[in-house]
């Protein structure tokens, strides 16, 4: 077979390298699909990387694994990369609090698909190159907290909380938690819908006019950390629920089935995206967690994904949160 060796030299990139022609191939209908550009240098380094993350996903397909890869719009960057765009960059600590979400003891429905209860979720969003997944995870269990309650489903503003929610310990594109920004909104006096304040995925000015308050939360409560069966209790009975995670390299390129690693912590001090659960069920007896992302509808299964559930798998019962309404 044709192709070309090349020595890498870039930090992320230590080992030789055999391209094949297929690869290249590969590689360009992947940048067609994708509408990418890049200068000639930019090329080979992409390619490269694009080719290592290729045949890491051909290699864990080959697996017996509860879930599957797929080439993403993020195949052509490092971890490291992505990690330093689409993270929070500072991992959040979120300490692990006594919570005042009281359980009712159940029983609990075997699944729950808030998705499927009535008109509750936004679609997926797409959150951009800027670590606001927190925003993203807050509006999407506000918007459904408040469409079970008024019976109006209304998309809310991200923006606003990137430019605006400082004062609760966010950060804008670097980070921040839903329960501060249920806290800010809650001392704000109310959040602006997406039409009248547009995601821009940059940090701005904060532009809130309180005449135009779409939302309002009353009290925050948060989960008990380490309390899984609350998260369950609390999906179950009330409404969809924030959480945060630690994403590592293997969840950059997952398409679907139920997502366990034993790469990530189950500590509060390594989470990094925030998301939101919006139900539960099990296939083959695993126990998963239905989870909205905001990384457009074209990543995991229509923007979704599951994750075991039951385990704290990756600290996701470390900081979850919703709003009363
Ligand atoms: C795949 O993994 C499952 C669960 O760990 C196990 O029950 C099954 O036997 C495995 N199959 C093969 C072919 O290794
Ligand atoms: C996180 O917060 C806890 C509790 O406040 C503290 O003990 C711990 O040192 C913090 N960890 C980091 C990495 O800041
Ligand atoms: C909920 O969490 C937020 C942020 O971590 C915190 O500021 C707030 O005091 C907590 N609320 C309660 C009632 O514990
Ligand atoms: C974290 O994982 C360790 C090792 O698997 C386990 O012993 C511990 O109970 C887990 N902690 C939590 C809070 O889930």
């Amino acid at each position: 077979m044709k192709g070309v060796w090349l020595l890498l030299c870039s930090a992320s990139l230590t080992s030789a390298f055999y391209l094949t022609k297929t690869d290249e191939l590969h590689f360009k209908s992947w940048i067609a699909q994708y509408n990418k550009a890049y200068n000639f240098k930019e090329y080979y380094k992409r390619l490269q990387i694009f080719t290592e993350n290729k045949r890491r996903i051909e290699k864990h397909n080959e697996g017996n694994h509860s879930f599957t890869m797929a080439l993403n719009q993020f195949s052509d960057m490092t971890f490291n990369e992505f990690r330093k765009s689409f993270l929070l960059s500072e991992p959040q600590n979120c300490s692990a609090t006594k919570g005042n979400h009281f359980s009712s003891n159940g029983p609990y429905p075997d699944s729950i698909d808030w998705r499927k209860k009535g008109n509750y979720i936004t679609p997926v969003k797409n959150q951009g190159a800027c670590g606001s997944c927190w925003t993203f995870s807050t509006t999407g269990c506000l918007e459904a907290v408040t469409a079970i309650a008024t019976g109006k489903l209304v998309p809310l503003s991200e923006q606003q909380l990137v430019d605006c929610a400082q004062d609760f310990n966010n950060h804008g594109c670097n980070g921040g938690l839903p329960s501060q920004a249920f806290e800010y909104i809650m001392y704000n006096k109310g959040l602006m819908t997406e039409e009248d304040y547009p995601y821009t995925s940059v940090e701005g000015i904060c532009s809130y006019k309180p005449t135009l308050a779409a939302a309002f939360v009353k009290e925050v409560r948060n989960i008990t950390a380490y309390d899984e069966m609350g998260m369950v209790d609390a999906v179950a009975t009330h409404n969809p629920v924030s959480f945060a995670f630690e994403v590592t390299n293997d969840f950059m390129h997952y398409h679907e089935g139920v997502y366990t690693s034993t790469k990530c912590h189950n500590t509060t001090d390594k989470v990094n995206h925030a998301v939101l659960a919006v139900g539960y069920g099990q296939e083959n007896g695993t126990p998963y967690w239905i989870v909205k992302n905001s990384w457009g509808p074209t990543w995991g299964i229509n923007g979704y994904f599951l994750i075991e559930r039951g385990k704290n798998m990756c600290g996701l019962a470390a900081c979850s949160s919703f709003p009363v309404v």
